[in-house]
């Protein structure tokens, strides 16, 4: 979710309205997925090097996130989304880790939309995360090393029973992953859009959504083999 800032900027505003308002670009966005039928949304929040943004910006992004928290939850319950948030969360103020276990409980049973909200999450935090308890299993000689395969570590990552996500969406102009779901998202099909993520609407999305209908997506086949597949 890239543009907040500018959004703001380009209407004289200070930052943090811009993150309010891509708040509201989330909401929207969670009533879409709904209406869609799609299963995972992984919206990415904030991240491991979001820290390094000026203190002031850091502290509001965290009462946002708190404040959204209060709001939202009971809504989203309602809706049958089951919120879970990934990345190391022992950062946060202990309020807010509060705030969110508290709301994964309370809509854990949930089975619409699973919203994921990544936050101080990295890619590279999350192979790390994982490498580090596979080799503390080593070490303490309850596993080989050899045994060590990509199913093993995938099951230690961050959303390890979930599918790894078709389609991956940023906003904003950047055409790069800035350390998002790295491993997991290996095969997804990259969508990118100019749009600044409170610009980012009903239409957005759906024009998203017909760019991934199109894609072939071979997993390392042939396009013939895909091809047969569907048409025999
Ligand atoms: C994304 O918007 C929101 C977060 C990273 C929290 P930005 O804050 O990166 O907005 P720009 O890139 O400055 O416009
Ligand atoms: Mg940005």
């Amino acid at each position: 979710m890239d543009g907040n800032g500018r959004w703001a900027r380009k209407r004289l505003m200070p930052r943090y309205l811009g993150h309010r308002a891509g708040l509201e670009a989330v909401r929207k966005t969670v009533e879409q997925c709904i209406e869609y039928g799609v299963e995972v949304l992984t919206l990415f929040a904030f991240s491991s090097e979001n820290w390094r943004r000026p203190k002031k910006e850091v502290g509001m992004l965290m009462d946002l996130f708190m404040s959204a928290l209060n709001k939202e939850v009971r809504r989203l319950d309602r809706n049958g989304v089951r919120l879970r948030i990934i990345g190391a969360r022992e950062a946060f103020p202990q309020a807010l880790q509060d705030k969110i276990a508290e709301a994964e409980r309370k809509t854990a049973g949930n089975d619409k939309l699973v919203l994921q909200i990544a936050a101080n999450y990295g890619g590279r935090w999350d192979v790390t995360q994982a490498a580090r308890i596979l080799a503390r299993r080593v070490a303490r000689g309850e596993m080989d090393p050899e045994a060590i395969d990509e199913a093993m570590i995938a099951s230690e990552l961050a959303f390890p029973d979930l599918p790894d996500p078709d389609l991956f969406i940023r906003t904003g102009g950047e055409q790069r992953l800035s350390n998002f779901v790295l491993w997991q998202a290996a095969y997804a099909e990259l969508y990118f859009t100019d749009l600044l993520w409170p610009d980012f609407d009903a239409q957005a999305f759906a024009d998203a959504l017909i760019s991934f209908a199109g894609r072939e997506r071979r997993f390392g086949r042939t396009s013939e083999q895909v091809q047969g597949e569907d048409g025999a």
